[in-house]
């Protein structure tokens, strides 16, 4: 058994239970996210392995006036329960598979961090939710390859969606994974508000309101679409349909989805999500500051972004343009234009295709 410590939390690993060092920052940024909700809330933590991400969420918000961790494995409750106690909190840990504990315990805020695809445990979160109006809902996906690779069958299976393997794979994959949530907290009479939802390193990640009314869930229905895209001239589209012809080339489009078309984000949340990292002494506090900072220029913006290397590289243009001269360009043409946080060379915009065209100085 080994002590560790991550963002002043000291707990316990041992070889047998799950602890992956490179989630610290996922699981710094869903404790922030658990602050900036404000309200008292009754937190599960379904996968909880050896705990720190509940223990971490307790210990750093006071909103949260009770916590309990769940794990199908008894060495990963043993080591919760020692981790728990360690650091003096009152937790319950219960040996359980989510499935079975969805139909015993009720959730304010529901941590849902499996192995591999959220999918099949999708319609246990929301039971955890079933005499609640508003409650909130923290996925992890680590099935990058099905969501945002060309694995079109794995994605079918267990997303009902077509994935698309291009320049802009990440946002269509967190897309289909805030799909398939909406559909299922629909089912459930709930709709859903993405409050923060990223892609990182080997992983995607959302935190989500989700409240009770059958207008809102059919409401969450209709933010669902396709995004297009032409792979002979990079044009790029979204709407309900996919489109079958580029309106740059005439050339057959390929497309993703059914996907959430709507916001990844809440602005204001995100705000009080920076002002809580400015506060805390997190390891990852710089690179968390500049994500929220790029994701917080996402809002309104489509749902797709441009890849400038991608872009030069499908124009054959010798050299690829600053970032910033870019971004300058599109801004003073009248367009809105911003970095993302998807990409260090990704640009989103709200300017059409011609538009960033000229802005990258292609000459057709
Ligand atoms: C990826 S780890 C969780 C990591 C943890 N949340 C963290 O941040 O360190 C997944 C955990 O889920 C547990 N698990 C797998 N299937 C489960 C199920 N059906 N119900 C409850 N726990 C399950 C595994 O035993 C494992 O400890
Ligand atoms: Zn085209």
């Amino acid at each position: 058994m080994d002590d560790l410590e991550e963002d002043g939390i000291i707990f316990s690993t041992s070889k047998d239970v799950f602890y992956n060092p490179a989630m610290r920052l996922c699981r710094s940024m869903s404790s922030l996210a658990v602050g900036a909700i404000g309200e008292k809330l009754e937190v599960v933590d379904a996968f909880c392995a050896s705990g720190i991400r509940g223990i971490r969420y307790a210990k750093e918000n006071k909103n949260v006036k009770k916590l309990t961790s769940i794990d199908i494995d008894k060495r990963a409750i043993a080591l919760a329960k020692k981790n728990a106690k360690a650091n003096k909190l009152k937790a319950s840990a219960v040996i359980s598979n989510i499935s079975r504990a969805a139909f015993e315990y009720d959730a304010d805020f529901l941590e849902i961090d499996p192995f591999g695809t959220p999918s099949p445990y999708l319609v246990d979160a929301f039971r955890f939710f079933n005499t609640k109006k508003t409650a909130y809902l923290s996925v992890t996906a680590t099935d990058v390859a099905v969501l945002c690779g060309g694995k079109t069958a794995a994605c079918m299976k267990n997303y009902h969606s077509k994935p698309m393997n291009n320049e802009f794979t990440h946002e269509t994959g967190l897309r289909i994974m805030l799909k398939k949530i909406a559909e299922t907290a629909a089912e459930f009479n709930m709709g859903i508000t993405p409050l923060i939802s990223f892609s990182d390193k080997h992983y995607l990640k959302s935190v989500l309101m989700a409240r009770r009314s059958a207008d809102l869930a059919y409401d969450s229905l209709k933010q669902l679409g396709h995004v297009s895209f032409c792979d002979k001239c990079g044009f790029r589209s979204s709407g309900r349909f996919p489109d079958a012809r580029c309106g740059n080339c005439s050339s057959a489009m390929d497309f993703a989805g059914p996907l959430w078309l709507g916001e990844l984000h809440d602005a204001k949340f995100l705000k009080k999500m920076s002002a809580l990292n400015t506060a805390r002494k997190y390891a990852d506090r710089d690179e968390i500051a500049d994500m929220l900072v790029d994701m917080q220029g996402e809002a309104g913006m489509p749902a797709y972004f441009y890849n400038v290397h991608a872009l030069c590289k499908l124009q054959q243009l010798k050299s690829v343009p600053k970032m910033d001269d870019i971004l300058a360009r599109l801004r003073k043409a009248g367009h809105k234009a911003v970095r993302t946080h998807f990409s260090p060379i990704g640009i989103k915009t709200d300017a059409p295709y011609s538009a960033v065209m000229e802005a990258i100085e292609w000459k057709s």
